[in-house]
Parts: C-alpha cells; sequence; structure tokens
C-alpha cells in the first residue's frame, strides 16, 4: 500500500506530520512518501492511498480509512476532481505527484528535458523560443521574458547574472511557495537555461525569509544538482523582510547587502543589475514555466491563452472561499468562474460582494464585473490588474472605506521612504480616509438622531469628529472625496515604484465600485 502526504507548509499548518505519524503507527508496512501538494487547499492534510484521495484527515481518522469506513473523507482518484480535471497544469503538471527533493522521481516525469534541448541550441535560439513562447513576467508587470532575456544577451559585459525573484510578497499568495517547496529542480532548470540564454555564470534565489521551508528545500536541491547545471551556479539568498524587497530595483540593494530602497530606472536591470553587471530579474513563476517551453517548443505553450496573455497562470484561490487552493489555467477564464464555480463562493455561506485581484496593491472588483477575463489587457482595461494572480474574496460583511483605509496604511507601513508621493502621500491618504469615515458615521448617525451624538465616528479621533460636527457633514465628506482622488492621481503618476504608484488601485476602485459603504449614494466621478 502506498499512502502519499504532503509536506508542504500549508499541510505541515494543517497537521500533515501528525497525520503520517499516525499512518506509519496503524499501517507499519505501509510505503509512506511524502510528496508535494495538489493544491486543494480546504482538503489539507490530503491523503492519497493507492490514488483514492482522503481529507481533510486528523489522526482520529486513521483507523477509518484503513478500515474503509471513512466515506466523508473520501474524494476518489484525485486526478478526478473537478478542482483538478478542469485545469491545464504545464507549470503544477507535477504538483501532489513526486517527492519534491528525488531527482529520480523529477527525471521520471521529463525533468530536464528543457535543459537539454537548450544545451543543443544557441543563445539566440534560446531567447527567440521564449519570445515565440509568448511566455509574459509573472510577478505582475507582464513584460515580455523573451525580450528581457535579449536584452542582456545583448549587453556587452563579461559578467552577467538571473536573478530569480521569490520574494513572494503579495497577500492571498503562495503559488511561487508551492513551486519551490513542491518542485524545486523546475525552477533550478529554468535559471540553468536562462544562463544559456544570456551568457549569465551565476544565480541567485531571494527568498522571503517568512518562507524557511522553501529555502530549505531549495538549498538541498541546489546541492543535488549542482553538477547537473554546472557550470552555472546557483545561491539561495533570505530576504530582508520588507515588501518593497520584491521590487526588482530594493531587491538588488538587498542582495548587495545594502538597505532595500528603490534605485531610480534608468538603468534597467538589464543593462545595469546587480553589481553594476546586465541582469535578468524574473519571478520564480516565469522562470519555472522555462522548461515546459523549450522541452515542449514554443508553439505548445503559446496554444494556450487569449489575445496577448500566452500560456497559463496559477491562479491563487484566496479569502472567503469554499474552494481555496492553487488553480492553473489558459488566460481567458472569467473572474466569476474562478470565484463562484470553482471556488465555490464565499465559505461563509453569504454572498460574495468584492474579490481584490493582484495582491494588496490591486483593484476590487463588483460582481457586475465578474466577465471580466483574466488576461493582463482586460484587467488593465477594467483599471485592475492581474498581478501575480492573487485573487482574495470578501463577503456583504466587507467594509469596502476600512478596505481603503487598509491599502494606504500598507503603503504608510511597506513605503522605502525614497519619493514624496508615497512616502508622505500615503499618510496622508490614511488620515483623508479617516476624514471621509468619520463624515460618513456622522452624517449616518445625523439622519437618525438630529443631533451629532457622542461617539458616533467610528475613527474614534476627538479631533475628526469635531472637524466633520462643525461643518457639514456632508460637505466635508465630498471635500475629502475629491482630496483622495487627486492624491491617489498624485500618487499613480509621481511614485517611483509600484508601491506608491499601485496604491490607488485598491482605493479607488474600493470609492468607485462601492460608493455607499463611503456615505457616497451615487458613484464618484
Ligand atoms: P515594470 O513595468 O517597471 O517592469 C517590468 C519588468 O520589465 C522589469 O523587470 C523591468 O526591468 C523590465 N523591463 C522594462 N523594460 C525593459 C526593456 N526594454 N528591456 C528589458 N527589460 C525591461 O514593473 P515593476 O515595477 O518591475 O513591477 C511592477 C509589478 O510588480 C506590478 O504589476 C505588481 O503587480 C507586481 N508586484 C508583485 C508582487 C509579488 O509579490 N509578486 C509584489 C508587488 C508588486
Ligand atoms: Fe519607495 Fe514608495 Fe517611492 Fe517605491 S513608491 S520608491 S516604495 S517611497
Amino acid at each position: 500500500m502506498q499512502i502519499r502526504i504532503s509536506d508542504d507548509a500549508l499541510a505541515l499548518a494543517c497537521g500533515a506530520d501528525r497525520v503520517t505519524t499516525a499512518f506509519a503507527k496503524a499501517a507499519p508496512d505501509a510505503d509512506i512518501r511524502r510528496v508535494s501538494s495538489w493544491g486543494m487547499h480546504w482538503l489539507e492534510p490530503l491523503v492519497e492511498i493507492d490514488g483514492i484521495g482522503y481529507g481533510p484527515v486528523t489522526p482520529a481518522d486513521v483507523d477509518a480509512i484503513l478500515f474503509g469506513t471513512a466515506d466523508a473523507l473520501r474524494i476518489g482518484r484525485i486526478e478526478d476532481h473537478p478542482f483538478i480535471a478542469s485545469q491545464t497544469r504545464l507549470t503544477f503538471a507535477r504538483a501532489g505527484k513526486t517527492r519534491s527533493l528525488s531527482l529520480d522521481d523529477y527525471d521520471a516525469t521529463g525533468g530536464w528535458k528543457g535543459l537539454r534541448a537548450a544545451q543543443a541550441m544557441t543563445a539566440l535560439q534560446i531567447v527567440e523560443t521564449v519570445t515565440a513562447s509568448g511566455l509574459r513576467g509573472r510577478g505582475g508587470a507582464g513584460f515580455p521574458a523573451g525580450i528581457k532575456w535579449k536584452t542582456v544577451l545583448d549587453a556587452p559585459a563579461g559578467r552577467k547574472y538571473i536573478v530569480c525573484n521569490a520574494d513572494e510578497g503579495d497577500s492571498g499568495t503562495f503559488a511561487d511557495r508551492m513551486v519551490m517547496e513542491g518542485d524545486p529542480y523546475m525552477l533550478i532548470e529554468g535559471m540553468a537555461i536562462a544562463g544559456l540564454a544570456t551568457g549569465a555564470g551565476k544565480g541567485f534565489i531571494y527568498v522571503r525569509s517568512e518562507y524557511p521551508h522553501a529555502i530549505a528545500k531549495l538549498e538541498a536541491a541546489v546541492a543535488r544538482s549542482r553538477m547537473i547545471i554546472a557550470p552555472f551556479e546557483i545561491e539561495v539568498r533570505e530576504g530582508a523582510g520588507a515588501y518593497v524587497c520584491g521590487e526588482e530595483t530594493s531587491l538588488l540593494n538587498s542582495l548587495e547587502g545594502k538597505r532595500g530602497e528603490v534605485r531610480a530606472k534608468p538603468p534597467l536591470p538589464a543593462h545595469e543589475g546587480l553589481f553594476g553587471c546586465p541582469t535578468v530579474i524574473n519571478n520564480v513563476l516565469t522562470l519555472a514555466a522555462i522548461p515546459y517551453v523549450l522541452a515542449q517548443g514554443a508553439e505548445a505553450y503559446a496554444a494556450y491563452g487569449m489575445g496577448r496573455s500566452r500560456g497559463t497562470m496559477p491562479i491563487q484561490l484566496a479569502g472567503n472561499l469554499k474552494y481555496g487552493g492553487l488553480y492553473e489555467t489558459a488566460f481567458g477564464v472569467t473572474l466569476g468562474e474562478l470565484v463562484d464555480d470553482i471556488g465555490g463562493g464565499c465559505e461563509s455561506g453569504r454572498p460574495v460582494r468584492a474579490v481584490q485581484v493582484g495582491g494588496p496593491l490591486g483593484a476590487y472588483f463588483p460582481p457586475a464585473l465578474f466577465d471580466t477575463p483574466f488576461d493582463y489587457e482586460a484587467f488593465a482595461a477594467a483599471d485592475g490588474l492581474i498581478g501575480h494572480g492573487g485573487v482574495t474574496v470578501f463577503d456583504t460583511e466587507v467594509d469596502m472605506a476600512a478596505q481603503a483605509r487598509f491599502a494606504m496604511t500598507f503603503c504608510a507601513v511597506e513605503s522605502c521612504g525614497k519619493c514624496t508621493p508615497c512616502r508622505l502621500g500615503s499618510t496622508r491618504g490614511v488620515e483623508t480616509i479617516d476624514r471621509i469615515i468619520a463624515a460618513r458615521d456622522l452624517a449616518a448617525s445625523s439622519s437618525v438622531h438630529p443631533e451629532p451624538v457622542e461617539g458616533s465616528s467610528s475613527s474614534g479621533d476627538p479631533a475628526l469628529k469635531e472637524r466633520a460636527s462643525t461643518r457639514s457633514a456632508q460637505t466635508e465628506l465630498e471635500d475629502a472625496v475629491i482630496l483622495i482622488e487627486d492624491l491617489c492621481d498624485t500618487m499613480k503618476f509621481g511614485s517611483l515604484c509600484a508601491l506608491g504608484g499601485f496604491t490607488p488601485y485598491p482605493v479607488l476602485s474600493a470609492l468607485h465600485h462601492f460608493p455607499e459603504d463611503f456615505g457616497l449614494k451615487e458613484a464618484a466621478e
């Protein structure tokens, strides 16, 4: 009997080690394997016995599973489960199936095929293949990977670097972590191919410090595959613990041992990156897609997707959802399909009210926009971004003014301080949203009680309450809304990097799509 249980951090957090120990005790002769995660997070710890899945399992369920009486936990063949069967898994093809550090498992599932193909090509041919695949940067910006590689290939320099951005800081995202923990050789293979394509001899993987399991797996995988990728070398570096270190130039500073402060562009890292050398910086998912592109060919990858968004996107379904997890599919799936059909709606049982796509800097979408297809251009046209593919769902209990305030607070806390629109703008933004909330609450209480009621403002700031009560609450509200829109405009166009530049997305989308939460009756202009 073969029993497979994931050793991914999420499964561990749900008790996978305790379940494994219980199986080892109850079935000492079984072949127990720790494998990567399928990404069906609501079922973890998920146990697979001779192909049949059970989840979520506790140690108390072990006897019933072994005696064949755990029908309530039995989900049948995992590969046939609708959540898995409806996916197109190119990057996550091995998820749930292989032991992450087993070179035998990697070999047996097509591992190193892309690298071998690349070794038989010229650097330019590799770059052209990646360009033809249409692969765009999966970190968020969606810049064509092949064009970035070509810039580095053409840069005249004796030393070049490949840097993998594994500082996955977006709330509700976990695809990079799953790749690093579950299929680290695929990332290593992608980086080695990038080295061949650009003439870089060394790569760094900059992993956020909050991912200790990923760091341990990567270090072990790099050590075991050293001879396979030689002469290319890889070093794993632990991140400095700031969200802004995921911004590429800040990351480079941090890698160089400096403070994680954003650098002005130009020069682009592709021209002057790590230690002043031409550098490819790609996200984990971009580099992880490369082995497939080289092994199967550019057309095979480009055959998936829509418009200029080619291939597949590993979408991370999180928040108040029944079925949260990793869902890889070709671009083009609509937001409504992801949230309602695949995610099953809110776990709370209440209706879905808002969905934030693209992490803390992403826009909030109301159900009225659920027909938006997952595609870089379609999201941009709807004043949003797909970012790193994080989808976070909220039910009808959410206060969107509080969410807008959170976005500004996040920016204020995480700002590197280099430019004024972000450093000062975010703090002024929090204050202005507090004014809106105070005026909203005052207006609401005045409509119930003709005189302002002591303690009616949710902001709790006596100065704001005083201000709101001495002017008409409606005038105060309208002035503050104009001010926040103006401030967002300045931040969007005046900030040096995406942290300050994209914070307006969640703030303005909350204001425009959910005006009633700001005390406004109609959509703000
Ligand atoms: P960007 O648009 O400035 O650049 C995109 C990439 O293309 C960069 O690597 C840049 O160096 C490169 N590039 C641009 N022109 C080039 C050229 N001619 N030749 C070679 N390379 C060129 O975007 P940025 O500021 O790097 O990233 C912003 C994105 O990051 C946002 O879309 C946001 O969604 C995402 N983000 C992702 C996070 C995560 O956790 N994955 C966290 C925060 C933001
Ligand atoms: Fe730093 Fe914010 Fe300016 Fe980015 S936008 S450079 S994080 S101050």
